[in-house]
């Protein structure tokens, strides 16, 4: 266990009577020639612990360090009152790092971007027409009938894939086709099969091709992208391979829900279509990253659930005597009713920051900015970097633990930029209102009908590969109630 005290901003910030101090002053670790900490990196577990790495880092030079990983200069940011007067200076179209294997991937078929990969102006049109439907917790709660429609089948799922035991195989991969599912019935009103016995191959394409792209993403950023698509390697043509097979999925998706017989249907589709404000190919991109956005990264923060009350009793026997003083006689879940559940909610936000599924986000300064009392040059990327900051135990006593209680008390203490698992300011998720009522009512099915067991209390770790991941199978079994 780490004891991580970062420093606070007062402590850290060092000021020269009003004059911020160079970049160069910074605190971080080793900076050779051309590559930077990236033998630090690798020599310390590679990209694959880098949270673990930032952490430590972090622990050692204070909440802001600088570093260089050789193919790219950043400032590190791990400290909550740095992030908030980061983000007062934020600017009107904020960008993340360019993930140029994406972009390359665009240019190449003549694609649209969507919101992962737009920038500028165009990047917030598209925004605005999505946030209106995406961002209103009054318009996210009218979902709520449809994802319950795919949790009734995903009960009977889960008996049918549990051994006699009650283990799951792959539970990972069960949960990704649950969250699937679900994005594509609020999208497009559409049942693709995944929960059922005999689900297909065709079926399953969009998840497999996003996992093939992933693979293949990490290799193409570290070397060079544009070196792979000269030479057609094997990395280049897989992860085009994989574009192609998820647009084609999401085109087919879309072609249908604009048809004249779904033309009437109350999804997300249509009602962006309606609206007229983008073309074709913005709104394939738009919903290819939306599906892109929000498959994986809802399963796993929802396998860190199953995981986190499986190993707390005491906690799964509250949240099933909350769920069931509110859904009394048989009553269904519904947004309205989650609201007097708010110990439920605690338990999702605590697992959300003790097993955080996305660790960072990033920002590229389109201006020179005086950051904690050092002047950040424009271009320089910003990690930010939400692990450090839950984990911090100056803002969270005993930080790793799994405490949902932090949470109940009246008036909380918790500055709020220490915990952002969605990430902050005018580009944090546009799915967070989904994804977060997609696993409160989850995990209400999930509790009726199981009860979740801890088969061993062993430690479980993760590894960074886009989202965290756990590094083994996770320890857990389903018994029927
Ligand atoms: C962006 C986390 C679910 C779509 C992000 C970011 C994070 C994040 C950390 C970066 C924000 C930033 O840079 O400040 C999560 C987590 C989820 C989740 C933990 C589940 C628990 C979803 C869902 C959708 C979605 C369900 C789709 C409906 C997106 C999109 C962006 C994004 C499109 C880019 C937004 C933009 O740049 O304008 N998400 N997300 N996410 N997410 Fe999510």
């Amino acid at each position: 266990m780490h004891n991580l005290h970062l420093h606070t901003q007062t402590e850290s910030i060092a000021f020269t009577k009003g004059r911020p101090l160079p970049f160069s002053s910074l605190p971080g670790p080793v900076d050779l020639p051309g590559i930077g900490s990236l033998l630090n990196v690798m020599w310390n577990g590679g990209l694959q612990n880098q949270h673990e790495i930032m952490f430590n880092y972090h622990q050692k030079f204070g909440g802001i360090f600088k570093m260089n990983l050789g193919f790219f200069k950043s400032v590190q940011i791990g400290d909550p009152c740095l992030l908030e007067s980061f983000l007062r200076h934020e600017c009107s179209y904020p960008k993340r790092m360019e993930i140029k294997p994406w972009k390359m991937y665009r240019e190449y078929r003549k694609e649209a971007c969507g919101l992962l990969t737009l920038e500028g102006e165009e990047w917030l049109k598209m925004r605005r027409v999505a946030q209106g439907k995406l961002m209103k917790i009054k318009e996210v709660g009218k979902m709520d009938a449809q994802i319950n429609e795919v949790l009734k089948d995903f009960i009977p799922h889960v008996r049918r894939v549990c051994d006699k035991e009650g283990k799951i195989d792959d539970l990972y991969f069960e949960l990704n086709k649950l969250s699937y599912e679900i994005i594509c019935s609020v999208l497009y009103n559409e049942r693709c099969g995944l929960l059922q016995e005999a689900c297909t191959e065709e079926a399953l394409l969009f998840i497999h091709s996003v996992k093939k792209m992933m693979n293949y993403l990490g290799p193409l950023i570290v070397t060079s992208p544009d070196l792979h698509k000269q030479f057609n390697t094997k990395s280049w043509k897989s992860h085009t391979e994989a574009w192609d097979n998820i647009f084609a999925t999401v085109k087919k998706c879309i072609d249908k829900g604009l048809s004249s017989d779904c033309s009437q249907r109350n999804d997300l589709l249509n009602a962006i279509h309606n609206e007229q404000s983008l073309t074709k190919k913005q709104l394939s991109s738009l919903f290819t990253e939306l599906q892109i956005g929000g498959v994986e990264t809802t399963a796993n923060s929802l396998l860190w659930l199953i995981f986190n009350i499986s190993r707390h009793d005491d906690v799964q026997e509250k949240i099933l005597k909350e769920i069931q003083s509110v859904l009394l006689s048989g009553k269904i879940p519904s947004a309205e009713l989650l609201q007097k559940m708010p110990y439920l909610k605690s338990c999702i936000k605590e697992s959300m920051r003790v097993t955080p599924t996305v660790p960072f986000t990033s920002r590229t300064l389109d201006e020179d900015t005086n950051l904690g009392g050092y002047l950040i040059p424009r271009g320089t990327i910003a990690m930010i970097n939400f692990h450090a900051m839950m984990w911090n135990n100056d803002c969270f006593p005993d930080a790793q633990l799994y405490q949902p209680e932090r949470w109940m008390k009246p008036r909380s203490t918790v500055n709020p930029f220490a915990n952002t698992p969605f990430g902050i300011g005018r580009r944090m998720c546009i799915g967070r209102r989904l994804a977060e009522l997609q696993l409160q009512l989850t995990l209400c099915w999930i509790l009726q009908n199981f009860q979740l067991i801890a088969t061993d209390t062993e430690p479980v770790k993760s590894i960074a590969s886009g989202v965290m991941v756990p590094t083994r199978k996770l320890p857990v079994a389903f018994k029927k109630r």
